[in-house]
């Protein structure tokens, strides 16, 4: 038995993304479980995510935790807003493993922050069509209302290194535009690339109002379950493998910025 559960303790962890994004939440998942090993997989082939149909998105994500299966993780975070919205309950159907998706811990960490009980989230097409955080949070405390924006310029900005320029200002005034004129004072960054430009998106917005990423709480919802299942890794050098399903050498530049790290150990694994 005592086998058997460090063998399960040494496995990695699974975490897969559209692409980039999910590095954002690989560092801070690195920050709070810096002793884990993990398998990123990024599915460079066949983003952006946020503007696929449902069906197409929920195909991508079971290939790769098939894939991610193979490799024995004791866990997968599915580091991408637009599939954690659409594909959990099908990921979920695939295996008895934990999955940890970006939604609910950015909500809750959301519903505690807000004092005027009014929320705002910015996200792909495919989130917010969804509807997901709408519903979530309604059904948390139907005290509670949403304003949604679907802000699909903000990923291709990012990832053209464009998020210091007045254009990037710009479209991130117009698209939250409707929320500075509410009384909203909590807005979710419901995209796992959004985190790249919340800085930026801090000179836009009221000193008063908080801006919420799913990376931080969600490390945070993974450590404790881990504590409680003791089945954390105490490798003092683990290794984290990176996959991409096309243009490995993309990955590598942008990614860095995204992951704030070095990306070594890129495989390119078509689905
Ligand atoms: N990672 C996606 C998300 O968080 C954004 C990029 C994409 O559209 O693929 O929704």
């Amino acid at each position: 038995m005592k086998n058997q559960l460090s063998k399960i303790n040494n496995s990695p962890i699974g975490i897969f993304d559209s692409g980039l994004g999910g590095l954002t939440v690989l560092h801070e998942l690195k920050k709070i479980l810096p002793n884990e090993e993990y398998i990123y997989f990024g599915d460079t082939a066949h983003l952006p995510y946020g503007s696929k149909s449902n069906q197409n998105i929920i195909e991508y994500s079971k290939k790769i935790v098939q894939f991610l299966l193979s490799k024995n993780v004791k866990a997968i975070i599915i580091a991408c807003n637009s599939a954690s919205s659409v594909a959990i309950d099908v990921i979920r159907s695939m295996t008895n493993l934990p999955i940890f998706e970006v939604v609910t811990p950015a909500i809750l960490n959301a519903i505690k922050k807000t004092q005027t009980n009014h929320i705002g989230i910015i996200g792909t097409h495919t989130t917010i069509n969804s509807q997901i955080y709408k519903n979530k949070i309604e059904n948390i405390n139907a005290e509670i209302t949403t304003m949604q924006t679907a802000s699909p310029l903000l990923v291709p900005i990012i990832e053209e290194g464009l998020e210091n320029t007045t254009i990037a200002h710009a479209v991130v005034k117009l698209y939250l535009n409707p929320m500075l004129q509410s009384n909203i004072d909590t807005i979710i960054l419901g995209c796992t690339h959004y985190p790249i430009i919340s800085n930026m998106i801090k000179t836009v917005i009221s000193d008063k109002m908080k801006l919420i990423s799913s990376g931080q709480p969600l490390a945070k919802t993974l450590a404790t379950y881990l504590e409680k299942n003791e089945c954390l890794n105490k490798n003092s050098n683990p290794s984290t493998c990176f996959y991409v399903s096309d243009s490995p050498e993309k990955f590598k530049k942008l990614g860095s910025k995204f992951l704030n790290d070095e990306i070594l150990n890129i495989q390119v694994c078509e689905l």
